[in-house]
């Protein structure tokens, strides 16, 4: 930027010495005007885009202080862009000169001064202002990431995680997040969504491991009324619904063989058919999956087509484990508690030391959705002793996780110890019947027929 880039307004009540200023400054090539008291400034400021103020203290019955708190002032800021600020003082009252800098004045200059140095101090203030501003631009773009992403949490590997979405999020490439349990893949979906040019249009959420096989393919691409027995009306299926937005696959390794093929044909042509219909139907859907699975070793065991699997991972974006980042465990901790402390109106419990410590050497299993979890029973209990054990007793399971087992001796009924099983493992899983299959360690599909056959499935 050279200086002809630059406006600079001048302050300055005496008419000679404004003209003076004004004429030095011009002779260095920068824009110049001049107002003659506080009230014509702050018309010019509003006025023009001016990068520097040079005022003098002493203007008529205000002072260039006034002119100062009137720029420092955060609503007047708001209206305006940054400023450099110089004060020129009368010889031999410094203690106005530090009054200003006190107020945010990037300099000052006693008068009379030198042609240099009145250059040297707009150069100064110039530097101060440029300086600002990027500091305003990189905390206003911080602020809008975290807004937009909603993931706390800074370690690098999650910052690795923002800068993906960030760069992919304004093109309609399909995206697969993989990582355990609990580690927010639902949750970067959703930013990425957020922060693409389809924000305003839906985001479908379909969890493909809770669609019966029978009525997936209706589900997802709809169908025409009396495509089979009980299609009544003619149905809407997700991807269409979600026209013009986002479509999240969450658990894609839980597709059946069949809507694969489906979902593949959408993939490369971007169309769909309704069930029943023969009319193809062109859809505009960014499509992002998710899975807790291994899906290159669902493809070599055949349960994952392979060219689904190359279509899906295009651009894999990996959710690390909470074990992976303890330095976000804190910002976490505190994220949740004042967040469930709100929803349930509790005043925020304090943790001390040596739960933060309990909390750090956990091996968190269940990821941030457990932390979560544990979190909001605190809020709910206040009773740090019984977070800190509950870690320490899930601990101590950990190095052995299939629990023993006493065989009773006498004959015993083997349907109600499963049922007691089913029972448990959705009651430990707060009824996330995902969750309590994969406790049990048995396909969902399994979970859910064992339910049916035990009445337990309301
Ligand atoms: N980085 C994070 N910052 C804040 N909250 C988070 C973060 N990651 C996850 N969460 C919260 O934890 C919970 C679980 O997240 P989410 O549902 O996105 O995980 P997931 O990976 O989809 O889990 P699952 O595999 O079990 O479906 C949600 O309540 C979510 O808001
Ligand atoms: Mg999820």
């Amino acid at each position: 930027m050279d200086n002809t880039d630059t406006l600079i307004l001048v302050v300055e009540d005496e008419q000679e010495q404004r003209e003076i200023i004004v004429s030095l400054l011009l002779a260095s090539s920068y824009q110049v005007i001049s107002a003659n008291c506080v009230e014509q400034a702050i018309v010019m400021l509003k006025e023009h885009p001016i990068d520097v103020i040079f005022s003098d203290w002493k203007l008529g019955k205000l002072s260039g202080i006034d002119l100062l708190n009137y720029v420092k002032n955060p609503n007047t800021k708001k209206l305006t862009h940054q400023h450099g600020f110089i004060i020129a003082t009368a010889h031999g009252t410094i203690s106005h000169a530090v009054e200003a800098l006190k107020k945010g004045a990037d300099d000052y200059i006693a008068k009379p001064f030198q042609r240099q140095e009145l250059l040297l101090t707009i150069n100064k203030a110039l530097n101060a202002k440029k300086l600002r501003e990027q500091n305003q631009n990189l905390s206003s773009q911080l602020s809008e990431q975290n807004k937009m992403v909603g993931l706390v949490g800074k370690a690098p590997c999650m910052q690795k995680v923002y800068q993906r979405i960030d760069r992919v999020s304004a093109t309609d490439a399909t995206i697969l997040i993989l990582g355990e349990t609990g580690t927010g893949k639902e949750l970067a979906a959703r930013a990425l969504h957020q922060s693409s040019d389809r924000s305003k249009a839906p985001f479908i959420a379909i969890n493909c491991g809770a669609i019966a096989e029978s009525l997936a393919e209706a589900e997802l691409f709809g169908a025409e009324k009396g495509a089979f027995t009980g299609a009544n009306a003619t149905k809407i299926g997700k991807f269409e619904a979600a026209h013009g937005g986002t479509v999240f696959l969450d658990e894609v390794g839980e597709l059946t063989l069949t809507t694969q093929v489906k979902l593949l044909r959408f993939l490369q042509e971007g169309s769909i058919t309704r069930l029943g219909s023969n009319q193809e139907l062109s859809l505009n859907v960014r499509v992002i999956a998710a899975t807790h699975r291994k899906l290159e070793q669902e493809v070599k065991q055949g349960r994952f087509r392979e060219d689904l699997f190359y279509r899906l991972n295009i651009v894999p974006i990996n959710m690390p484990a909470l074990r992976e980042r303890n330095e976000d465990i804190a910002p976490l901790c505190e994220h949740f508690l004042s967040l469930h402390s709100k929803r349930h109106n509790i005043n925020v419990p304090k943790l001390s030391t040596s739960a933060y410590r309990s909390l750090l050497e956990y091996h968190w299993p269940g990821n941030v959705r457990e932390l979560s979890n544990r979190l909001e029973r605190f809020v709910l209990l206040d009773d740090e002793q019984e977070l800190i054990s509950a870690l320490h007793v899930q601990d101590s399971q950990h190095s052995d996780n299939t629990p023993e087992f006493n065989f009773p001796e006498e004959s015993f009924s083997w349907d109600s110890f499963e049922q007691q099983c089913l029972a448990s493992a959705l009651t430990k899983n707060q009824g996330n019947r995902t969750k309590a299959a994969k406790h049990l360690q048995m396909s969902y599909k399994a979970f859910l027929y064992r339910l049916e056959k035990y009445q337990l499935n309301k």
